[in-house]
């Protein structure tokens, strides 16, 4: 089995939990919060990787029109109700079933930590098609780079793999696709065991 068929298939089998262990609240969700107000009314954003919707999509669809994708269907099923009035699609980050230009924003609240490290940059490049210009991201990432699993996950018994490119590395992605970065926080993981730092990175694509 490939790794990201690896990760789908844990987040099928473990979407319930990893959504009892998920704040609905925190650090993440201020930063959300201060990101969409640099944001047109009723912006679309690209939530990608959404998950089981709460708490990012919920709020993104409370201040606009966003759309979920996921490709679990297991945890698309939970988006569902969680966020009723939110458009899911399934379908994976390296490869956007979006046109050009389609989204005032995207978010990716670890997500991109999942991506195969080979197919980051690809998912930087996807997240520019289809913003339009002017268009902002918020990502989070890890401080350095890891790639590795954890056979049971949040004690749920299910193995999870993490391929975790590092900030810098992100933001030469970035950069190389012409986005440039203009806040970073540094925010602790409530979901690890040590104390760990995860950057959270917000870019605005180039007119
Ligand atoms: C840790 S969960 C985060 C969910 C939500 N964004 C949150 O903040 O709680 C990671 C999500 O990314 C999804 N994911 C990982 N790699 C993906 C890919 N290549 N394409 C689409 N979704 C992916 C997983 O299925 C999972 O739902």
């Amino acid at each position: 089995m490939s790794d990201r068929d690896a990760v789908r298939r844990a987040y099928d089998e473990m979407a319930e939990t990893y959504a009892a262990e998920r704040s609905q609240g925190g650090r993440g969700v201020e930063i959300l919060a201060g990101f969409l107000d640099t944001l047109p009314e009723r912006p679309r954003v690209l939530d990608a990787g959404c998950g089981q919707g709460t708490p990012v999509l919920r709020r993104l669809a409370d201040a606009g029109d966003p759309v979920g994708l996921d490709f679990s269907g297991e945890q698309l099923r939970l988006a569902s109700e969680n966020v009723p009035d939110a458009p899911l699609v399934r379908g994976d980050m390296t490869k956007l079933p979006f046109r050009d230009d389609a989204f005032d924003a995207a978010t990716g609240f670890h997500s991109l930590i999942h991506v195969p490290l080979d197919d980051h940059a690809t998912v930087v490049e996807e997240f520019a098609r289809v913003l339009r210009p002017g268009g902002r991201v918020l990502l989070t990432e890890g401080v350095e780079e890891w790639s590795g699993e954890n056979p049971d996950w949040l004690d749920s018994g299910v193995e999870m793999r993490w391929d975790i490119a590092g900030a810098e590395a992100t933001k030469d992605q970035l950069d190389r696709a012409g986005f440039a970065v203009e806040d970073e926080w540094l925010v602790v993981d409530e979901l690890a065991d040590d104390e760990v730092q995860k950057p959270f990175i917000e870019a605005r694509l180039e007119d």
